[in-house]
């Protein structure tokens, strides 16, 4: 066990990350609509192990280097033992987005499931776009957890039953004005990199939609299904108390948390392997030109 969170959550990330895309998507984003025809020097930040490194480099022109940047030792540790078995170029960095000094040298910077952690998005956008060079491109693969919640359909309940939109989208709203992660973040970035000084702005969606398909080969199934229960879906929330205590701290009034744990209770319950469900994503994956 590490004193850091992210550093044990190497088996949650290998697991999830499927869920987002697929891979023919990322083909299509890297060469139809960022046209990446020439090898590009790309850093990652909040690398993880290293998951968009491996999904981007094969699509990449040849002679393409990748860096990822990561505060989890481990992670990094993960990252370095995976790319040791490719042929790849690549320099894998432990620091901190928040105290490390970086150069301009990059033709790319992107994230992943990064920016909604960070306390203060726009400071850590700000030297991300620092390190990247004239007329280079920043690309962030973000959540936007308010329409991710809207995107499930478990057949035989009403949706209502199982995902409180209002509430949920005040809790986020309130945890962001609070704390300063943003778990909606990815609906906005499109603004902050323009107003950051960005230009051709774009943003799209993320394309995988999971389909729980009871028709589907057994061994299939199990391994979508429990990909589903690492994201989150349906799990056994714990005792009413510990659920509704911390969401009224959050600012939920009292009737709010208890809906809210009604809701999980019951996604947990009728959520199983026989169900029929059908789950997307909905990353917003924002790209602009760095223009100076
Ligand atoms: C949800 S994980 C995403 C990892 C990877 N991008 C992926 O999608 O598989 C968030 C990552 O951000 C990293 N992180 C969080 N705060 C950080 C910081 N201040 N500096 C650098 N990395 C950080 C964590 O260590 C973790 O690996």
């Amino acid at each position: 066990m590490s004193d850091y969170y992210w550093d044990d959550q190497m088996e949650y990330l290998r697991n999830t990350r499927w869920l987002y895309y697929n891979d023919d998507y990322l083909e299509f984003l890297v060469q139809r609509v960022w046209k990446i025809e020439n090898p590009v020097d790309l850093i990652d930040y909040g690398c993880g192990y290293g998951y968009l490194g491996l999904k981007l480099l094969p699509l990449l022109p040849e002679g393409s280097t990748y860096t990822g940047l990561d505060k989890g030792k481990e992670l990094i540790k993960q990252a370095r033992e995976i790319f040791s078995k490719t042929s790849y170029q690549t320099t894998f960095i432990v620091d901190d987005i928040e105290t490390v000094k970086v150069k301009r040298q990059y033709d790319v910077a992107i994230s992943h499931a990064f920016l909604l952690h960070m306390t203060e998005p726009i400071t850590v956008l700000q030297k991300m776009i620092e390190s990247v060079v004239d007329e280079g491109r920043m690309i962030c693969f973000e959540p936007h957890w308010i329409a991710n919640m809207s995107n499930y359909e478990l057949h035989g309940l009403d949706q209502s039953n199982i995902i409180q939109l209002g509430i949920l989208q005040k809790l986020f709203e309130e945890d962001s004005k609070r704390n300063g992660k943003d778990g909606n973040i990815g609906m906005k970035l499109p603004i902050l990199l323009s107003q950051l000084g960005l230009r051709n702005v774009e943003c799209r969606v993320s394309d995988k939609v999971n389909f729980l398909d009871q028709n589907m080969a057994g061994s299939d199934k199990q391994k979508l299904f429990q990909a589903l229960k690492e994201e989150g879906l349906g799990q056994k929330p714990n005792a009413r108390q510990e659920v509704v205590t911390p969401l009224v701290e959050r600012g939920l009034h009292s009737d709010e948390a208890n809906r809210q744990y009604e809701a999980e209770d019951v996604f947990a319950r009728e959520f199983n392997e026989s169900s029929w469900l059908t789950y997307a994503p909905n990353m917003k994956i924002t790209s602009g030109i760095v223009t100076r």
